[in-house]
């Protein structure tokens, strides 16, 4: 190199670094406020005992790392401005090479701290992975779909689709949830973040997935693996409440659909379309799996995975086109005349 510096070199050098810094500023930014912001998808405000624990190791974790980082960038930012080159001191410092102490200190200190957090996430692990399951634990059986999720109470005889109601537990009674997540065809994960951390939800294997909640309410999550086209809209609802309105709940679920005959024109549609081949609707000829349970589905606030609001414009709009709503999903449309569809979509508005 000659001593000539190529012109405009220092200012984009400086450009860049400082679009790197606001990048940096964004990201931390970004990642307080996913995490701190409110909402039902916060990652510390935890309501069960599996999210307390991560929640615990998360605020652990960044203490340890946020010491660490302001007492290795202290020194640093003290050491550049003590001994600074200063005008007129051509001396050169002292050259020191190696000390053991400091070498011991520096190795011995992070091989505690790691062991430390080792044995803490170890006890965090024991209990997420809570395998002893409670005599009068909810089992649900949970099955991920492209792009819904499938949820059936063995015990209770209900199936349904997206929104997940269980018991809340008092001091006594902590009435556990037991998810036996299964997927039958892509992996998925299970997260509803307030309740508990990710668990994959895997072709041909059963995963286990527990948590408890004294605290009653609508707990929001999310596919947390990429599943394909809609991951991103494959959402759940938990909806935790008391036991007597979840028996209720359960009862109404169990029961066979409702049998209008005002709306038999649209009953007769949705049996003679494709419809019945791929939804269940209990008491019906309609036994499909392969799509949401149909039985109640008025009883369910959402419409595609919590996508929409379940009111009867958005039922009208996705049953004539569910592309429009969600691309990619696997329902097609029928273009049905504007007649069949409000038969249909009539006869769907009975099944509460
Ligand atoms: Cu299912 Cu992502």
């Amino acid at each position: 190199m000659t001593g000539q510096r190529p012109k405009g070199l220092i200012p984009v050098q400086a450009k860049r670094h400082g679009r790197g810094i606001l990048l940096l500023a964004f990201g931390l930014l970004f990642f307080a406020s996913s995490v701190f912001a409110a909402g039902e998808t916060n990652i510390v405000q935890t309501v069960s005992p599996p999210a307390d624990s991560i929640k615990f190791l998360f605020y652990l974790l960044l203490a340890v790392v946020g010491a660490i980082f302001l007492i290795v960038e202290g020194a640093l930012i003290y050491c550049m401005v003590r001994f600074r080159k200063r005008e007129g001191d051509e001396s050169e410092p002292p050259q020191i090479y190696g000390s053991k102490p400091v070498e011991i200190a520096w190795t011995v200190a992070p091989a505690l701290i790691v062991f430390v957090l080792f044995l803490v996430v170890l006890r965090s692990i024991v209990q997420i992975r809570k395998v002893d399951v409670p005599e009068d634990a909810l089992r649900v059986v949970v099955t991920g779909h492209q792009w819904w999720w499938e949820f059936h109470y063995p015990e209770l005889g209900v199936t349904t689709a997206n929104e997940l109601h269980v018991p809340i537990g008092d001091d006594e009674n902590e009435r556990a949830v037991f998810l036996d997540l299964q997927s039958v065809d892509v992996i998925h994960s299970f997260w509803v973040p307030q309740l508990s951390g990710k668990m994959d939800v895997v072709p041909g294997r059963t995963n286990l997935l527990w948590f408890a909640t004294k605290q009653p309410g609508l707990y929001r999550g999310q596919c947390a693996e990429y599943c394909g086209t809609q991951h991103a809209n494959m959402l759940l609802r938990v909806v935790a409440e008391s036991p007597e309105e979840f028996e209720r709940w359960a009862a109404q679920q169990a029961k066979p659909a409702v049998d209008d005959p005002k709306v038999a024109a649209g009953r007769q549609l949705f049996m003679s379309l494709a419809c019945m081949n791929c939804h269940t609707i209990k008491g019906t000829p309609a036994n499909g799996t392969f799509a949401p349970d149909l039985t109640h589905l008025m009883s369910r606030q959402t419409l595609a995975s919590g996508m929409v609001e379940n009111n009867p414009k958005n039922l009208r709009d996705w049953v004539d086109n569910p592309q429009s709503i969600k691309p990619g999903c696997l329902m097609p449309s029928f273009q049905l005349s504007s007649k069949q569809l409000d038969d249909l979509v009539a006869y769907l508005e009975t099944l509460h």
